[in-house]
């Protein structure tokens, strides 16, 4: 049995008594999932953990995203999804990207399967006298739901919004003197615009979120342009008042997972190039959490 402590703000929790470099058994499980439905953002403190372990961890949540890859002998290599974030550079170049993040967005809702369950190992910590930088601010999207006027609710239920990918790609070269360049033909193809509702009964909750964020939304369909734009406006500065952020402030060895579908988040980019941020990342799709088997789970945890 695990322990969950709220941390009393408008996300967040820790759980105890798991050591995640044992399989967890399908009660506690379901015990995770449920706080995850309940407070958004987890952390497991402590944890002692390989890529192996970070993997067997993440896949219980839904397919891992990213390219399924091959090793020299063509045996599928599933540990190469679990990426790197990092500014250490080796040979000149960086071990894994070292911006990813750095706005407010929820990953993978450009996909058509969107995403559902984000997976951050730290493994180093920059820290400033002592003090530790490079957290994670999040945003709470039920109750950015519940607090959006009736009207509103009125008004754009049903709706729909178009997810861009090249939107936050061109946001970060444009706007934060990332080094990327422009997206390809090959690379917009792969990608194309994606659509979802607008407002999300979360699978886990059953409550309403707002399914929508500042990186990738471009266009709410069933509106008129002009309306739309300022809608967007409305919304993104509605999701993002201070009342519904939390930030997690990192530790050496914690393990933090987050729902895409209720929270929205960026990474905060507060620490110089020799101050040395190291995490492991798993980035999981919706593939699983919206089956009646994988919610049984949650409901006997309840
Ligand atoms: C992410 O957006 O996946 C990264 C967040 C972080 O590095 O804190």
């Amino acid at each position: 049995m695990l322990t969950i402590e709220p941390t009393g703000a408008i996300l967040g929790a820790t759980v105890r008594g798991a050591d995640l470099s044992q399989p967890l058994s399908d009660a506690d499980f379901g015990q995770v999932l449920h706080a995850l439905g309940q407070h958004g953002v987890l952390r497991f403190p402590d944890q002692q953990l390989n890529i192996g372990d970070v993997y067997r961890f993440s896949v219980q949540f839904g397919e891992i995203q990213g390219p399924s890859r091959v090793d020299p002998n063509g045996v599928a290599d599933p540990l190469a999804n679990v990426g790197i974030l990092s500014n250490i550079k080796e040979n000149g170049a960086y071990i894994g990207p070292p911006d990813a993040g750095q706005d407010w967005h929820t990953d993978m809702s450009y996909r058509d399967i969107m995403g559902f369950v984000n997976v951050l190992y730290g493994i180093r910590i920059p820290r400033r006298a002592g003090k530790a930088l490079g957290g994670t601010e999040f945003s709470n999207m039920h109750a950015a739901y519940d607090a959006l006027p009736s009207d509103v609710k009125t008004r754009l239920d049903g709706m729909t919004a178009t997810h861009d990918f090249e939107k936050f790609w061109e946001h970060m070269r444009r706007d934060r003197n990332s080094g990327r360049p422009p997206m390809t033909e090959e690379q917009r193809n792969r990608r194309p615009p994606v659509v979802h509702p607008l407002f999300l009964t979360h699978p886990i909750s059953g409550r309403k979120v707002l399914y929508c964020n500042p990186g990738y939304a471009i266009r709410i369909n069933e509106l008129p342009q002009a309306e739309s734009d300022a809608m967007l406006d409305y919304l993104f500065a509605h999701q993002l008042e201070m009342r519904f952020r939390y930030t997690h402030t990192w530790n050496e060895n914690d393990l933090l997972i987050w729902d895409h579908l209720g929270t929205i988040h960026r990474a905060i980019d507060d620490y110089g190039p020799d101050e040395i941020r190291l995490m492991r990342r798993c980035q999981v799709m919706a593939t699983k959490v919206f089956e009646p088997d994988f919610l049984r789970l949650v409901r006997e945890a309840a």
